[in-house]
């Protein structure tokens, strides 16, 4: 892919140097109080400097779960882009892209032009980002087939750009990985054969090892973890052993059974210094290792990627509540035929997908007081069903009935085919891309030195059904509301205000 200039902003506001571009930046909010019905607001600013580090340095990512459908087809879609191959279809010669990654195929919306037009940037070139071509990818399996077995397995990439990128992926062999088969479904077990033994403590050390090994072998100044491996079961939350990250390390010496593999890898991850960011729904990030980050000031992300029908519904719910009409009623039903949905046909392991699938509503509908009272939701029902056939095309269909005027129905049904793996693949690559650029930026206000962002990584929000945020912040799933956030992020880094789509140079004279 061709690599894009950077931008340049001119700005009383803005300084560059060669290492970090500095970014005075004022924050603007509005103060609300309520006395009973009565409600006073009071806008506020605060004085920031945010700091972002030029320096993107050598990037490698480690998927745990690299054999899957998600993991293989990153792989291609990174090789087939930095090789910019060419593939015949019978629809014609296809070429590749990102389509999908908001990094690489999304625009923002800069500014206007000296006619009042606006005028669109690619995201990517707001601030230096690594670029996908850049990165280095290795990644653990319990499956021990090379990544262009497990491509031609995962039948979601077309036969002849499967050949082009046959000999390439054979050289990629995922490393053995920690299998536990009572955290996921009891139909993987032929498939687990490249297992780390031992106790998880000695688990843990091997991965840290792994993660070692790949950043020496490489150079890399930075790996990114993330878990693309199979839905495991909810562990189950003891206090004295999830609870702390002193009690989480006792508990993993001592071999505790409910310290599930997914945050064994998390563990191992902080510990390495490494980001680690989780894109299936279990409970991975329980309070041990949201503290163990903290402590290191290592950042982490999850959970579940925001793909298809949960994308969809955080934005049609939006639309119906902020268009004054109610839903009452949300249900949603799944096919899918791949092995995400053979592992997810076992009850314990829907179970944590039906929990990350059904609480993104809560936010559209409790800004709104006038259709709902506290505590009111709709019905909101989630079915899954594997059928093998259908393979990576996951159908899923949904009927949204809302209130509308005087008590009337509204019903909208969607059905959407969704590509499961083509959708879930640049979602992947933005989560690496946009984590490592905001480890590379700090804030601070007037009285203090520059800090990071908190380690619990919330502005990823927009690419993550049940995104984990910092204790007492308020989840936001409103699709649009996150993105807006990623790019005044970025904007304000460049000490450029957030886009208020007023419009007033066509509006007044
Ligand atoms: P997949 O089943 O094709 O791939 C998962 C891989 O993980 C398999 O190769 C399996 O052998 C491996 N694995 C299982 N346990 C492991 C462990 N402990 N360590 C290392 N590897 C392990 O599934 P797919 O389609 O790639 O999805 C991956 C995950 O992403 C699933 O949990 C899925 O729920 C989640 N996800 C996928 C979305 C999508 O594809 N659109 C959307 C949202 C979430």
């Amino acid at each position: 892919m061709e690599k894009l200039p950077m931008l340049v902003i001119y700005s009383d506001s803005i300084k560059y140097t060669d290492d970090y571009i500095y970014s005075d930046y004022e924050y603007e909010e509005t103060l609300v109080t309520r006395k009973g019905c009565d409600v006073t607001a009071r806008p506020i600013k605060k004085c920031l400097g945010i700091r972002t580090d030029r320096r993107v340095g050598r990037v490698g990512v480690m998927l745990v779960g690299w054999g899957g459908n998600n993991g293989s087809t990153f792989t291609a879609a990174v090789l087939a882009n930095k090789h910019q191959l060419t593939w015949n279809t019978k629809n014609g010669k296809m070429d590749s892209n990102w389509w999908g990654s908001i990094t690489q195929a999304s625009t923002v919306r800069l500014g206007i032009d000296e006619k009042g037009n606006d005028v669109h940037v690619p995201m990517s070139q707001l601030l230096p980002m690594v670029h996908p071509d850049d990165l280095v990818i290795d990644g653990w399996d319990i499956s021990p087939l090379n990544l262009a077995e497990s491509m031609a397995r995962a039948k979601v990439i077309d036969y002849e750009l499967q050949q082009k990128l046959k000999k390439e992926m054979s050289m990629m062999k995922p490393r053995p990985a920690i299998y536990d088969p009572d955290f996921i479904a009891a139909n993987q077990a032929d498939r687990a054969t490249n297992l780390i033994r031992g106790t998880r403590h000695e688990q843990y050390l091997q991965v840290r090892a792994d993660i070692k090994d790949f950043r020496d072998k490489n150079k890399l100044d930075k790996v990114i973890v993330l878990w693309t491996a199979n839905t495991e079961r909810f562990c189950e939350v003891i206090p004295g052993v999830h609870d702390t990250s002193e009690n989480l390390e006792r508990a993993l010496r001592d071999n505790n059974t409910e310290i599930s593999p997914s945050t064994i890898f998390a563990m191992a991850a902080i510990d390495e210094n490494c980001i680690y960011i989780n894109g299936s729904p279990q409970n991975t990030l329980v309070n041990g290792v949201v503290e163990r980050a903290e402590q290191r000031g290592v950042f982490v992300a999850g959970d579940d990627f925001k793909s298809g029908q949960t994308k969809l519904k955080s934005v049609l719910v939006d639309f119906l509540v902020s268009a004054g009409l109610k839903p009452v009623s949300i249900v949603s039903y799944n096919h899918l035929g791949n092995n995400d949905g053979k592992n997810l046909s076992a009850p314990k392991q829907f179970r944590s997908k039906e929990i990350t699938k059904s609480n993104v509503v809560d936010d559209m509908v409790q800004s709104n007081e006038v259709l709902y009272k506290p505590g009111e939701k709709p019905d909101h029902v989630v079915v899954i069903k594997y059928v093998p056939y259908v393979g990576d095309s996951k159908r899923a269909m949904d009927e949204y009935t809302s209130e509308i005027l005087l008590h009337g129905t509204n019903t909208i049904v969607v059905h959407n085919t969704c590509e499961d793996s083509l959708l879930a693949v640049p979602l992947i690559l933005d989560l690496v891309l946009l984590a490592e650029l905001f480890a590379r930026m700090a804030f601070r206000d007037a009285d203090h030195s520059y800090q990071s962002m908190h380690a619990v990584l919330s502005s990823l929000a927009y690419l993550l059904k049940a995104p984990l945020v910092p204790k007492d912040a308020p989840v936001i799933n409103a699709l649009f509301r996150q993105r807006a956030a990623i790019e005044n992020i970025l904007r304000a880094a460049l000490a450029l205000p957030p886009n208020n789509y007023l419009g007033l140079e066509h509006k007044v004279p």
